[in-house]
């Protein structure tokens, strides 16, 4: 029978995405929740998914707002019609302060639990987080229910503790908690239209303004493109396949290494005359002690290019000081033959198409 799912954040990132894939591969309707102020808002968003999605979404959408900081979000969506919920709204920016993490991405769960449990047709409950709710932990990391080992950033914790809440519900809900990899690209071309803290790094190096790298280099970095994550996500929704908690992310043995990654961003930038003439060297290793002294320097500086900078890199750059190996056994399970994209090619592609693009500036003056 024909369901109904209900995406929220769907003008989000992957919101649109997800969107998009469930429009091509299934025959749900889909419900795109959405936040809006006031009416000029949700009409201006109706208008761009609309324009986005293509003669796909007619006759099968329904976009709605919903502020999931609000306590009345979601309650003009009919109950009875709901067969899945895909979870996608957060804010997902790593500075965010901790009143704003706790009201949208912990208390917005907890209302959409709530709004999950009154649905009595429903299949799945699938919550997009991070590997990163794994927080300060290191080693071998399992696709398990994680304990509070501290986190580096509010952002972190607010996805962990938003998962906590979900993972209250199994056994009353079908619930999944799918956590993503970092989103370096769209696809295997290397096209990135969303800038998260891996591309801002990478630009601080380009134009020599950080010479240090904070971490250990031989932390693996679980970097994925967005069309592996959604094909991913699109098939753990699918209801025969079991709840629980999965980590979308390559292979331990194809992760990269801190060390990897920048090794093939340099290599890639030094074949770019533009990066050449600047005469830079490559970043000097900083340990965790020396990194806090420089943030702490920093901080007496309170602006100017070094202060703005670090201040970029400052708020994920604990984690590199913390080696982790994220385990995907369900994930493969769950979907044999799954193919991860290269890390190192994915990388090179990404850097290539940072430095043509200008990280989008290009791209963005281009009528
Ligand atoms: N992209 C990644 O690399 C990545 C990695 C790991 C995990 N994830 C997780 O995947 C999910 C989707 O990420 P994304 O990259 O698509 O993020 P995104 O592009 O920032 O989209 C987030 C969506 O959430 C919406 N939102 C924000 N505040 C809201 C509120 N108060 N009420 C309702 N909706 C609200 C945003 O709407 P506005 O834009 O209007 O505020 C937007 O539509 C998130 O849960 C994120 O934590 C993403």
């Amino acid at each position: 029978m024909r369901g109904t799912t209900l995406i929220t954040g769907a003008d989000g990132y992957l919101g649109r995405r997800l969107t998009a894939a469930l429009l091509a591969d299934g025959d749900d309707d889909l419900i795109l929740a959405v936040r809006a102020k006031d009416n000029a808002e949700l009409t201006a968003k109706q208008d761009r998914l609309a324009r986005q999605l293509g003669q796909d979404a007619v006759g099968r959408t329904r976009v709605t707002a919903a502020d999931l900081s609000l306590d009345d979000a979601l309650l003009d969506i009919d109950t009875r019609a709901i067969t899945r919920i895909v979870h996608a709204a957060a804010v997902t920016r790593f500075n965010v302060e901790r009143d704003i993490a706790q009201r949208v991405n912990v208390d917005g769960t907890v209302r959409l639990r709530a709004f999950a449990a009154r649905c009595d047709n429903l299949q799945r409950l699938a919550m997009l987080s991070t590997l990163y709710a794994a927080g300060r932990r290191r080693g071998d990391i399992h696709e398990e229910r994680f304990d509070d080992a501290g986190f580096v950033n509010h952002y972190e914790w607010s996805k962990w503790a938003a998962e906590d809440h979900v993972l209250d519900a199994v056994g009353d809900l079908p619930v999944s908690v799918l956590r993503l990899p970092t989103l370096i690209a769209d696809d295997d071309s290397g096209q990135v239209t969303q800038y998260n803290a891996f591309h801002n790094t990478l630009k601080l190096f380009y134009y020599g303004l950080l010479s240090l790298l904070p971490g250990d280099g031989t932390t693996p970095l679980s970097l994925a493109t967005a069309t592996f994550t959604t094909s991913a996500v699109t098939r753990l929704l699918d209801p025969a396949i079991a709840g629980g908690i999965y980590h979308i992310c390559p292979d331990p043995a194809d992760t990269a290494t801190l060390d990897q990654l920048i090794d093939i961003a340099f290599t890639v930038f030094e074949r770019d005359a533009g990066f050449r003439r600047r005469g830079l060297i490559r970043p000097l290793p900083c340990d965790q002690e020396s990194f806090e002294d420089l943030l702490d320097a920093a901080d007496l500086l309170r602006g100017g290019p070094i202060h703005q900078s670090l201040s970029s890199v400052s708020p994920f750059a604990h984690q590199l000081y913390l080696p982790k190996t994220f385990r995907n056994d369900a994930l493969r399970a769950a979907w044999p033959g799954y193919a991860a994209p290269d890390p190192i090619a994915l990388a090179e592609t990404t850097c290539i198409r940072l430095i043509e693009s200008k990280w989008g500036r290009r791209t963005q003056e281009t009528p």
